[in-house]
């Protein structure tokens, strides 16, 4: 039998503005009104403009959600800042199907990816340009923006993973990535 094979012409990426280009490719953003309650000092967050931009991810979907065996794309720029001591950030996820793994590779910047399990161990992995990371099923992620400029890094992720936000916005991570002393840390989350 004939299998027919689609064609996806000049899909690029822009590693100046972390811009993926092409037909069909999605972009969101998140901005600092809607994002405010996932940061430790909501009261700082909020005195940030609401629509002060915090990231901005472009995803390709060259097949639809939950195909088995496909593969997503997707690029995502964090902006350099804070709300009170913790860097700009992403909402952060477990995979909807838990053993499905993601791929991150750093462009530019510098970040921290940080890495939760189901028994809420929390460990992180310094992101710099060209650096890899394997994200293991079953492992919630987020990537905080520790430096001074965009970080941006690129994702590849199985098409069946889907996104669960709701445990992360039910209770978050264990920790945060705070400054202390001037410096990056991981910090544990004391009980409010
Ligand atoms: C996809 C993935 C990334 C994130 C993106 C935005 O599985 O991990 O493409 O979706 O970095 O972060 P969230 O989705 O946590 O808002
Ligand atoms: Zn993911």
């Amino acid at each position: 039998m004939a299998v027919s094979v689609p064609l996806f012409p000049n899909i690029t990426f822009d590693p100046q503005t972390g811009a993926i280009l092409g037909a069909g490719v999605v972009e969101n953003e998140r901005r600092m009104g809607q994002l405010a309650p996932i940061f430790r000092d909501r009261a700082a967050a909020r005195a940030l403009p609401p629509d002060r931009l915090v990231y901005r991810f472009h995803c390709w979907f060259p097949v639809a959600e939950n195909t088995p065996g496909g593969l997503f794309w997707g690029s995502t720029r964090i902006e350099p800042g804070m709300a009170g001591d913790e860097y700009f950030m992403t909402r952060g996820h477990f995979h909807a199907r838990r053993h499905c793994g993601e791929f991150y590779f750093t462009v530019a910047g510098s970040g921290a990816l940080v890495l939760m399990d189901e028994d809420r161990n929390t460990r992180y992995e310094p992101m710099s340009p060209q650096s890899i990371h394997y994200v293991p099923g079953g492992v919630a992620h987020r990537v905080a923006n520790t430096g001074t400029e965009p970080l941006i890094f690129l994702a590849c992720w199985p098409s069946e993973a889907g996104h669960d936000y709701e445990s992360i916005e039910a209770r978050g991570f264990s920790a945060r990535m705070r400054q202390v002393d001037g410096r990056p840390t991981l910090v544990g989350e004391e009980p409010r």
